[in-house]
């Protein structure tokens, strides 16, 4: 099968597409047949060997000193299973299913092997590969942040540092859907995109940087990292929550009241619950675009320009089948 694939940390172009064997279910494994797959930041931070400040080559010990441990990037995907291994009985070919790949990776290809018991659901009718495909990354982050950590509710103010990325346009339709008002601080080319999805105010942070504007929330979300914790928690109502998406090791490591950081974990239960409110019209998975395999590492040039609109997904040609 084809798959892309990064024998060295580096730029984009250390990504080659190439022909790679064709893995094989084992027990409680399901084989899907990639669609729809997004090249995401924590790809392009896998890549690049590029890490929130402070973690220096840290990081390399879990994903790989010398170069990246899984060479086959891509956290997420949409497709069709095309074969399951023994013992598996919630998924049979022929399911559409996307799913998180518990930070294995391997979903840039044109086919990936999910656990059974992992983060992977069936698509609802109403939602394209495409667009399950774009939600997941950005969507499981934004939820746990807002939901679990954040508790927002009816008539609590969220502002969404970063709003018009991936974990940004579905932060600010999350905190919506939780009854919060919501300011969204973007580029001002991205204010309309994010009035749509139901931000309330939006700063356009070229005019009016977030630190130091004098707003008050309960709930700051930065999913850019450019927030100190004094700058971050002076934006902070009595009772309020500052949210690190991007903590530097020192915001990651020193305990601090009223800061929650940390990764958003890869549940079914929330991959269900973003494709539910998909299904519903509920919730809009945002695509800058979508490119084939081929250009990866356009893709890859793209997201490391840090603007994208939501998301970059790849997509691939349905196919005949393993074995082809
Ligand atoms: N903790 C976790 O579990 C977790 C999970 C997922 C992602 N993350 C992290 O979250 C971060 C965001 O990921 P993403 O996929 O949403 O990134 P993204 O799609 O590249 O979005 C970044 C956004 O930041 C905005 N931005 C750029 N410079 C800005 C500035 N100076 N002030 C305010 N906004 C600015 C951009 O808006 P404009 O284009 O309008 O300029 C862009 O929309 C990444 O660093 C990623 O590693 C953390």
């Amino acid at each position: 099968m084809l798959a892309a694939c990064a024998d060295r940390y580096g730029p984009p172009d250390v990504v080659v597409v190439r022909d790679v064997p064709l893995p094989t279910p084992g027990p409680g494994q399901v084989l899907v047949r990639v669609a729809a797959t997004p090249v995401t930041v924590a790809d392009a931070r896998i890549r690049g060997a590029r890490f929130p400040k402070g973690f220096g080559h840290l990081p390399r010990l879990a994903l790989g000193v010398r170069r990246p441990r899984a060479t086959v990037l891509g956290g997420s995907y949409a497709g069709e299973v095309a074969a399951v291994g023994a013992g598996v009985v919630v998924h049979s070919a022929g399911d559409r299913v996307c799913g998180l790949t518990d930070g294995l990776g391997g979903a840039h290809a044109e086919y990936v092997l999910a656990a059974e018991n992992g983060a992977v659901a069936r698509i609802p009718d109403d939602v394209t590969d495409v667009d399950a495909a774009a939600m997941l990354f950005g969507g499981v982050t934004a939820l746990w942040f807002l939901r679990d950590r954040g508790r927002v509710a009816p008539g609590m103010h969220v502002v969404v540092n970063g709003a018009s990325g991936a974990v940004g346009t579905n932060a600010v339709q999350i905190a919506k859907y939780f009854g919060a008002t919501v300011t969204a601080v973007c580029s001002g080319g991205n204010a309309a995109l994010v009035r749509s999805l139901g931000a309330d105010h939006v700063i356009d942070y070229a005019r009016q940087p977030l630190a130091g504007s004098g707003g008050r929330y309960d709930v700051v979300l930065d999913a850019v990292g450019n927030l100190s914790i004094a700058e971050g928690t002076a934006l902070l109502a009595p009772a309020g929550l500052l949210l690190l998406a991007v903590p530097t090791l020192a915001q990651l490591v020193v305990p601090r009241s009223r800061v929650v950081r940390g990764g958003a974990p890869e549940r079914l239960a929330d991959v269900q619950w973003l494709l539910q409110r998909a299904a519903r019209g509920e919730l809009r998975a945002v695509v800058d675009r979508t490119l084939p395999l081929a250009d990866v590492v356009a893709a890859h040039r793209i997201v490391d320009g840090g603007h994208k609109r939501g998301n970059v997904v790849l997509t691939l040609p349905a196919g005949d089948g393993p074995g082809r």
